[in-house]
């Protein structure tokens, strides 16, 4: 590929501004010292900008945690979205977000521009284990344990593969739970569904572990850590 398209592909800055620091000749590949942005190179190759090695990675993988308020989307109109959380040279083409998780729910959202991997991960028979923590207004029990572990049937007819339900807190007195849930599936507001379907409310939500893969704990809301690869291919 031409060396100004390896250059802006790792977000190195745009055309144009690559353009400028080939004329400036801080651009080297191979210690040749590139004169043309037409000049062509391997992924194998070392460029170097300013002494810096740019190292060609195709794909990038981020592990945020997605604070409250903005959307799981790539775009949107009116509202923040994830996006807007990464940093300018993150934003690599075809960055998006696996799956979604509601606006008001915080926690462990993967992005990526491996469109091959957000596809194979939200397929319905590939889908992958996630847990989440919840605050839910009612008091959770042994039958709800049970309920969910056979398969609970949403208002709408859906029926949904068992889920394993763990009682964290229970508090009789303000009528209020802590749970942690563990769910295969992906649907629509599943977790807030659940919990509507044996007359709860989620009153707060958190993912905190998709596959493999854990919410740091020290990692605050809005922030985000780069995956390497090795990472991601154990996530399933
Ligand atoms: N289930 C929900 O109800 N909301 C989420 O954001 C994720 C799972």
């Amino acid at each position: 590929m031409r060396i100004d398209k390896y250059l802006a592909n790792m977000n190195v800055g745009s055309r144009k501004e690559v353009h400028a620091l080939i004329k400036k000749g801080v651009v080297t590949v191979n210690s040749e010292g590139v004169k043309t942005p037409k000049q062509q190179v391997k992924e194998s190759d070392e460029v170097l900008v300013d002494g810096q090695e740019i190292k060609y990675q195709k794909y990038h993988y981020f592990l945020m945690n997605k604070p409250k308020g903005v959307l799981s989307a790539t775009e949107d109109r009116s509202q923040r979205t994830v996006i807007s959380l990464l940093k300018s040279q993150d934003r690599y083409q075809g960055i998006a977000p696996v799956g979604r998780l509601d606006k008001d729910t915080t926690g462990l959202l993967l992005l990526t521009n491996d469109g091959q991997l957000n596809h194979e991960l939200l397929a319905p028979n590939k889908h992958v284990d996630k847990i989440y923590r919840a605050k839910i207004a009612g008091v959770v029990d042994g039958e709800t344990v049970k309920t969910f572990a056979m398969g609970i049937t949403l208002g709408d007819g859906t029926k949904l593969k068992p889920a394993e339900l763990k009682i964290l807190k229970q508090d009789q007195l303000n009528d209020c739970s802590e749970i942690e849930i563990k769910i295969r599936e992906g649907k629509y507001h599943q977790i807030k569904r659940m919990f509507g379907a044996v007359r709860m409310k989620v009153v707060e939500l958190e993912r905190i572990k998709m596959g493999n893969l854990t919410l740091p704990q020290d990692l605050r809301l809005g922030d985000y850590i780069e995956l390497s690869l090795e990472k991601i291919k154990n996530i399933k």
